[in-house]
């Protein structure tokens, strides 16, 4: 089936980052728009993180996509969270179920909105390989447009299943916690420049733009969403989202520095 792409891109996510420092996530926003971002993530569950990202965009709204989510137990509670949303927001491009949280109860209510043309694609998320094989229920449901879900050079079990599902499916594929989350531990011991010169070719200065070269060179990936509370940060993840991509040999080598 043919998938309505995304990407390959880089987007900005919002977790940790977003939510106590409203000026500092200005100024991060700054940067990534400046740098091409266009396509933010967010959810309920990241505190402040949706209002902190609609203040920080206000007047930038235009050309922007809002990934965002539904975290709540119960329909009511959801929609309630969809409507502060899209006082946020003014729409939201991509409504996600978030970790799958009532997923079978919220599916019902984002198709109308997403039929009414208020929302343009339906999502679903989770973090954890455990619980992958209910977000492949899920997507077999044939459902949601877009599934969120982990994938770096050192967590690869959704290339297992859920990657070639998604294929299959037609469904879009974005990419949380290139890094390995907050903290950033895939990034610790970074390889030395004279490691990283064969990838300079591709484009790639750092070991950061390096990981997310190799999840966007998976040609079933869609979006990548690094999250960073500096505005520099930012703007070195943005430039991983452009050709020339990675081959197989490029990405066995990133693999190999990754586990060194
Ligand atoms: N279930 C879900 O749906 C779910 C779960 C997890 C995440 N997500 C989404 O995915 C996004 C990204 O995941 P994440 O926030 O968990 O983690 P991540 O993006 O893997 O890592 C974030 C960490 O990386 C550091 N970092 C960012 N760019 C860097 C660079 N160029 N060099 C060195 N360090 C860098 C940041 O530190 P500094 O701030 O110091 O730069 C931060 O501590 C989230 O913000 C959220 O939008 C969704």
């Amino acid at each position: 089936m043919e998938i309505r792409r995304l990407g390959p891109v880089v987007g900005l996510g919002t977790y940790r980052t977003f939510d106590a420092d409203v000026p500092g996530a200005r100024t991060v926003l700054d940067a990534a728009l400046a740098a091409g971002t266009t396509i933010f993530d967010s959810s309920p569950m990241y505190g402040d993180a949706e209002s902190s990202l609609a203040a920080a965009l206000d007047g930038r709204r235009e050309g922007t996509t809002i990934a965002t989510k539904i975290w709540a137990p119960s329909v009511n509670e959801g929609r309630a969270q969809y409507e502060a949303q899209r006082r946020f927001f003014g729409r939201v491009e991509i409504e996600q179920v978030h970790n799958l949280v009532a997923w079978e109860e919220h599916l019902p209510w984002l198709e109308e909105e997403r039929s009414a043309g208020r929302i343009d694609r339906i999502g679903v998320t989770h973090w954890s390989a455990g619980s992958f094989p209910e977000l492949e229920r899920a997507l077999r449901r044939r459902r949601f447009d877009v599934v969120q879900l982990p994938l770096n050079p050192l967590e690869r079990e959704s290339e297992h299943r859920l990657l070639p599902l998604a294929e299959e499916l037609g469904v879009a594929v974005i990419v949380l916690s290139p890094f390995g989350g907050t903290g950033a531990p895939l990034l610790r011991g970074s390889p030395s420049d004279d490691e990283l010169a064969p990838l300079r070719a591709f484009g790639i200065a750092t070991w950061a733009q390096a990981v997310l070269k190799w999840v966007l060179s998976d040609p079933r990936v869609d979006l990548v969403i690094p999250a960073t509370s500096r505005p520099a940060r930012a703007a070195e993840n943005a430039a991983a989202g452009s050709p020339p991509w990675l081959g197989p040999d490029e990405r066995a080598y990133v693999e190999r520095l990754a586990r060194a």
